[in-house]
C-alpha cells in the first residue's frame, strides 16, 4: 500500500476526505502519520480518533530549516512516500522541498494563479469574479505556485456570501484531492514545463 503523510494547522476536513476514501478504498493508499505544528489542531484528534499515528511538532524557537528538518525526519520515520498538505499554515523551505521533489501536493481555495495566500475565497467574492474554485498543486518554494495538477471550478451565484461560496468551494475541495492523490500515486501523467498532462486530459 501506497504511503501518504498528511500535514495540517487546523480543521482538517480536507484530511478527513482522504481518510474516508482511504478506508473505503476509493484511493488505494494508506494514511502513514498525520502531523501538525498547532497541537491543538482539530484536525489531530480527529486523525487519533480514526486510529492514525498523529503527531504534534510545535515549531516555536525553531527556524525554519531546523522545524523542516524535524518534520522530514518523522515523514521518513513512517516511510511516507507522498506528503499531502491539508490546511498547513507553513511556507516549506528549500530542504524540505528538495526531500520530497514532486512529491507534496497542496490544495488551495481558488483557481489558481488567481487570490493565492490567505483568505482566497474572500478575496475572490470580493473582487467579483463570476467563476472561483479550488487547485491542487505540487509545492515548490513560492506560495500556492507549483505545476497544477488538478483544478474544479466553481460558479459564484447571485445569492452568494463569501461564506456560501466557501462552502461549495469545500465540497469540491474534497472531492478533488483525492482524485489528484491517485493520479500522482498511479504515476501515470508526466511534466512539460509547468504543465502536467495525463491520460484523462
Ligand atoms: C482549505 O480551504 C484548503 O484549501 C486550504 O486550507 C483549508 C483547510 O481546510 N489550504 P481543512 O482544514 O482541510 O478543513
Amino acid at each position: 500500500m501506497r504511503r501518504i503523510g498528511i500535514l495540517l494547522s487546523g480543521r482538517g476536513s480536507n484530511f478527513e476526505a482522504i481518510a474516508r476514501n482511504a478506508a473505503s478504498g476509493r484511493l488505494d493508499a494508506a494514511i502513514a502519520v498525520v502531523i501538525s505544528n498547532r497541537p491543538q489542531a482539530p484536525g489531530l484528534e480527529l486523525a487519533r480518533s480514526l486510529g492514525l499515528p498523529a503527531l504534534a511538532i510545535p515549531s516555536k524557537g525553531l527556524d525554519r530549516e531546523a522545524y523542516d528538518a524535524l518534520v522530514i525526519e518523522a515523514l521518513h520515520a513512517h516511510d511516507v512516500e507522498l506528503v499531502v498538505l491539508a490546511g498547513y499554515m507553513r511556507l516549506l523551505s528549500p530542504g524540505f522541498i528538495r526531500a520530497f521533489p514532486m512529491r507534496i501536493l497542496n490544495i488551495h481555495p481558488s483557481l489558481l494563479p488567481a487570490f493565492p495566500g490567505l483568505d482566497a475565497q474572500h478575496q475572490a467574492f470580493e473582487y467579483g469574479v463570476r467563476v472561483s474554485g479550488c487547485t491542487v498543486h505540487f509545492v515548490d518554494e513560492h506560495l500556492d505556485h507549483g505545476p497544477i495538477v488538478m483544478q474544479a471550478a466553481v460558479p459564484v451565484r447571485a445569492e452568494d456570501t463569501a461564506e456560501s461560496l466557501s462552502a461549495r468551494i469545500l465540497a469540491e475541495e474534497h472531492r478533488i484531492y483525492s482524485e489528484a492523490i491517485r493520479i500522482v500515486l498511479s504515476g501515470r501523467y508526466r511534466i512539460s514545463g509547468r504543465r502536467i498532462v495525463t491520460e484523462e486530459y
